[in-house]
């Protein structure tokens, strides 16, 4: 099943149950949120899960392109991307938990074909506080799954405070098609989370006591390159047809190791859908989350060759990012920021070589060196360390 089928089959499939789905899904949070991206489906969705009516109804849907960095390191293993999208559905106050566990596991069988003897699902089971989630529990019991239940790691929160409740994760066994099941998603990571179905129900406080919301919600999310890599029967998301053309065109370009092959893949596709979404490279803000994201990638790209450069990037690599994440902008504009960010970084590294090759700087820095050489030549620390680095 290519990307495309698997994004209809889940809008179609919660559009036929009165979920209206919410177009758009840019990477930049209302102007009134303190986060600098979106980071999760449900983000853009917290005022109405606080309550707040939605002025297109109780039932939605969405495919949200979310980014985040703080898995920054990992990137380059064989899952962790910046840039990813979010299949989300919420019940706004309308339909409970239990309905939308049963069409979690319908559109998994029945739209996505995956067999029930490769599901496996995990329920709250009770901390004390909140009694164990029995009406989860009842409910895949007579759909047949098999269930486990675990205390932490089926409790949703975002932040100490905030909307929070109890959670249902459905898994989907990845040890191969020839090998049966073994174990449970706590026992064996062969078993892969695919859906979170959150039952949203609580407002935790300060204090810690937890409050019921008036119109308890339902918040599901699933990870979409997760699910196209199970469904297609990849250990590595870059081996799916998202990222076929970045891999047909990129290890021919640049002949790089994996890891780094699959660093600059993100990033640059990741800087595409940032630019795509308006934003330009600059100092602070956005502007400079999307330097860093260009910046790393030449850094890789120039470790070994500073030849190297982003203008060998094939335009239909750019668009087919572009209309991936239904972002209009042309290919010439978007690649004309990435060009002309390598030309000032390029400058910038010059400067750096030339400035740190003075005696000055031969021993170890100090604090105040990096002052100075921040203030005075524009040079950020962590620039100032790779160049450093032999
Ligand atoms: N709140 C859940 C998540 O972020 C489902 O959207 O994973």
């Amino acid at each position: 099943m290519s990307t495309d089928r698997i994004v209809g089959t889940f809008t179609d499939f919660f559009s036929e149950r009165g979920h209206q789905h919410l177009t758009g899904g840019t990477l930049l949070p209302p102007p009134c949120d303190r986060v600098l991206f979106t980071t999760s489906g449900m983000h853009p969705l917290t005022p109405y899960l606080q309550g707040r009516p939605h002025p297109q109804g109780t039932r939605l849907s969405s495919v949200q392109r979310c980014l985040r960095t703080t898995d920054l390191d990992e990137v380059g293993d064989r899952t962790h991307l910046t840039v990813f999208e979010m299949l989300g559905s919420w019940s706004l106050g309308d339909y409970g938990h239990s309905q939308s566990l049963r069409w979690g596991y319908e559109l998994l069988h029945d739209g996505f074909g995956i067999p029930p003897e490769r599901m496996y699902v995990t329920v709250f089971g009770g901390d004390g506080r909140v009694g164990p989630d029995s009406e989860s529990l009842d409910t895949w019991r007579e759909l047949g799954l098999p269930v486990e239940s675990t205390r932490d790691e089926n409790w949703w929160s975002h932040d100490p405070v905030g909307l929070c409740g109890p959670d249902s994760e459905i898994f989907v066994w990845t040890g191969g098609l020839g090998v049966p099941p073994q174990g449970s998603p706590t026992t064996d990571p062969r078993w892969v989370e695919v859906w979170n179905h959150v039952s949203m129900r609580y407002r935790r406080h300060e204090d810690g006591s937890l409050q019921p919301l008036q119109r308890p919600c339902v918040d599901t999310g699933m990870g979409l390159e997760r699910l196209v890599t199970v469904l297609q029967g990849h250990d590595s998301v870059y081996d799916s047809d998202l990222f076929e053309p970045w891999m047909r065109v990129l290890p021919p370009l640049w002949d790089l190791d994996g890891t780094s092959t699959r660093l600059v893949c993100d990033h640059l596709r990741s800087g595409i859908a940032v630019i795509g979404d308006g934003v330009r490279p600059s100092p602070t803000g956005r502007g400079y989350v999307l330097r860093r994201l260009i910046r790393r990638a030449l850094t890789t790209l120039w470790r070994d060759d500073p030849s190297r450069t982003l203008s060998d990037l094939p335009g239909d690599v750019v668009g087919h990012t572009l209309d991936h994440f239904r972002q209009p902008r042309g290919t010439s504009p978007v690649r004309e920021v990435l060009l002309d960010e390598e030309r000032r970084f390029g400058r910038l590294l010059e400067r750096g070589r030339r400035v740190l090759g003075g005696q000055r700087f031969e021993g170890p820095l100090s604090e105040e060196d990096y002052r100075y050489l921040h203030d005075t030549h524009g040079l950020p620390r962590d620039l100032v360390t790779t160049l450093r680095t032999p």
